[in-house]
């Protein structure tokens, strides 16, 4: 049985972080570092295992134990590029983690697929893929600094559908270098001619400390951007695509049960290098995170600090997630995963409500308090 984050608080996720990536992307700020032929997978399988036992030991046997099969609602393996993990040594860490009926997710970046067969990632248990498309231009694709082409996608998109994948997102970036309207569409219309159950559909921003940072590339102004996003959108919804969070598309029943559990604020572990997990243990959230740098995890995977969240920042940890879903989550949820009740925001909430930002009757914006979504927050701070 799939239980849903967004309503049963029973949902437990678990993430797991691979920390390398062929090369890094100049505008990519992840936990994400050159492979280099030093890097030594098996250790770090090794330090994954060792993570997962004392996390296991610590904080998921309890709460696995109060799911309904014992098993994590949705696994989540990110990065970096986590396919370029050796699939032998996922083999090994997916038989140690309980994960029958559970959403499994792992992202690909479409230039790696020399390293994996899809079919071996099916045998280890993933049922759901990511595949980092970006665009489906090769002018954009190597502003970007992408290792793959266009062509690179199709194949891996083809060849994962063979192998059975029926559960298949695109990662795609709009606001790009240059881009126009008429591009960023062109993009769009590639992946739904594709048929994929799942499309995300950022917008580039430049985070600090990363190539682009640096060098800041020549990006479309500000009546661009509300033009892209507007066509993008009307697209999307057009071809049967459900926004359900700001820059998530899904098929009907195909939302991203790992990205709901994050969003609704419900518990997940996380191990492995830089991983962050949250985790209720009676009335007291924990938060957890590992050391960022690949080499310092090793050296040490299992020391683990659990920080608690204090009541005053656990409301707005909940509202800066659960207003990012176009439909929100009914109050009762803010009181049962914040352990705080809602009259402590009711008065804020009205006066947002008499401005027609947030719903009446449900912890949820409406569509003008979505596009002023930093405000709302601000609000309720
Ligand atoms: C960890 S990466 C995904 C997988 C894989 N590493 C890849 O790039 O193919 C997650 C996604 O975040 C998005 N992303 C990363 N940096 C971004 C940025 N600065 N602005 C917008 N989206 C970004 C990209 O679409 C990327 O695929
Ligand atoms: S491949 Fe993905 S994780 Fe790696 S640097 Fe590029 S965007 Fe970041």
């Amino acid at each position: 049985m799939l239980i849903d984050p967004r309503t049963d608080s029973r949902a437990l996720g678990l993430y797991v972080h691979f920390p390398w990536c062929i090369k890094k992307c100049p505008y990519c700020d992840f936990n994400s570092h050159p492979l280099k032929e030093t890097t030594d997978q098996a250790a770090y399988l090794e330090a994954l295992l060792s993570d997962w036992q004392h996390q296991y030991d610590i904080l998921g046997q309890k709460r696995l134990a109060e799911t309904p099969s014992e098993n994590f609602t949705s696994i989540f393996f990110g990065g970096g590029t986590p396919s370029l993990f050796k699939p032998d040594h996922l083999h090994r860490l997916m038989r140690e983690i309980p994960h029958r009926e559970a959403e499994t997710t792992l992202e690909v970046n479409p230039g790696s697929t020399e390293y994996f067969r899809f079919e071996d990632y099916q045998a280890a248990g993933i049922n759901r893929l990511s595949i980092g498309a970006q665009s489906f231009s090769n002018t954009q694709l190597a502003a970007l600094g992408r290792v793959h082409q266009m062509h690179e996608t199709l194949q891996a998109f083809e060849r994962a559908r063979h192998a059975g994948f029926d559960n298949i997102n695109f990662d795609l970036m709009w606001g790009l270098p240059g881009q126009t309207v008429t591009g960023a569409l062109a993009d769009l219309q590639q992946a739904i001619a594709l048929s994929p159950e799942h499309i995300s559909w950022y917008q580039l921003t430049i985070e600090a400390k990363t190539e682009f940072a640096r060098r800041p590339p020549l990006l479309p102004k500000d009546g661009f951007l509300q033009d892209i996003e507007a066509a993008g959108l009307a697209l999307l919804a057009d071809a049967g695509f459900e926004r359900y969070e700001v820059s998530a598309f899904a098929k009907p029943d195909r939302q991203c049960k790992h990205n709901l559990t994050y969003w609704s604020f419900a518990d997940y572990l996380g191990i492995g290098a830089g991983a962050h997990g949250k985790i209720s243990v009676d009335d007291r959230i924990l938060r957890t995170q590992r050391p960022s740098q690949p080499r310092l995890y090793q050296q040490d995977p299992k020391t683990i600090a659990p920080a608690q969240v204090n009541p005053e920042q656990r409301g707005l940890e909940f509202m800066m997630n659960a207003l990012r879903l176009i439909d929100g989550v009914e109050q009762s949820i803010f009181e049962e995963r914040t352990h705080m009740p809602w009259h402590s925001i009711e008065t804020v909430w009205q006066e947002l409500v008499t401005q027609g930002l947030v719903a009446a009757d449900r912890c949820a914006t409406t569509p003008l308090g979505l596009r002023y979504l930093d405000s709302v927050l601000e609000r309720l701070l």
